[in-house]
């Protein structure tokens, strides 16, 4: 199945949603493969936007990504990369319909709470996971949901 990068923003960890971001994930039956909590730093931000580059935001994006630690996350499974943008929402939480994490969870274009690989920039998932996470900190495993749902099923 196909994985996207994803990361609750330092807006969202300052808030105490990495837990609810995790969960519409989770809830969604998208599976997690790799997590770390973790600061951006300068040339990580500037390398993870370089495309904002000449964008008159860019120096408050990069100040603001730096600016508090981050939920760094890689979830797969089918059409993932879409999906999650779809869950996320528009880029401005003023526009986002409700229902959606960034019309439910926030209200500035600057601190939009969630990130997500952008379905629409080929290959946009897969540089950004190789961007934030090693081979080996990404884990291969089978997820059985019936075993671990109810206490009497059996494994
Ligand atoms: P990301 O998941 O963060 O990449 O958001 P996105 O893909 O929905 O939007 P985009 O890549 O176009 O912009 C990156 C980030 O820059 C957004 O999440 C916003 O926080 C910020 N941003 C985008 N447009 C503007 C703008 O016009 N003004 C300001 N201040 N910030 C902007
Ligand atoms: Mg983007």
């Amino acid at each position: 199945d196909e994985r996207t990068f994803v990361m609750v923003k330092p807006d969202g960890v300052q808030r105490g949603l990495i837990g609810e971001v995790v969960s519409r994930l989770e809830g969604r039956g998208l599976k997690l493969v790799g997590a770390k909590f973790m600061r951006i730093d300068q040339d990580l931000a500037e390398e993870h936007y370089g495309e904002h580059a000449d964008k008159p935001f860019f120096e408050d994006l990069v100040g603001f990504i730096t600016a508090a630690p981050v939920f760094a996350m890689v979830w797969e499974g089918a059409d993932a990369t879409r999906q999650v943008r779809r869950m996320m929402g528009a880029t401005d939480p003023a526009e986002a319909q409700p229902g959606t994490i960034r019309g439910d969870l926030g209200l500035d274009l600057g601190q939009n709470v969630i990130h997500g690989s952008d379905h629409e920039d080929e290959g946009a998932n897969e540089r950004e996971i190789a961007l934030f996470f090693d081979d080996e900190e990404l884990v291969n495993w089978d997820q059985s949901t019936e075993g671990w749902v109810y206490e009497s099923a059996e494994f």
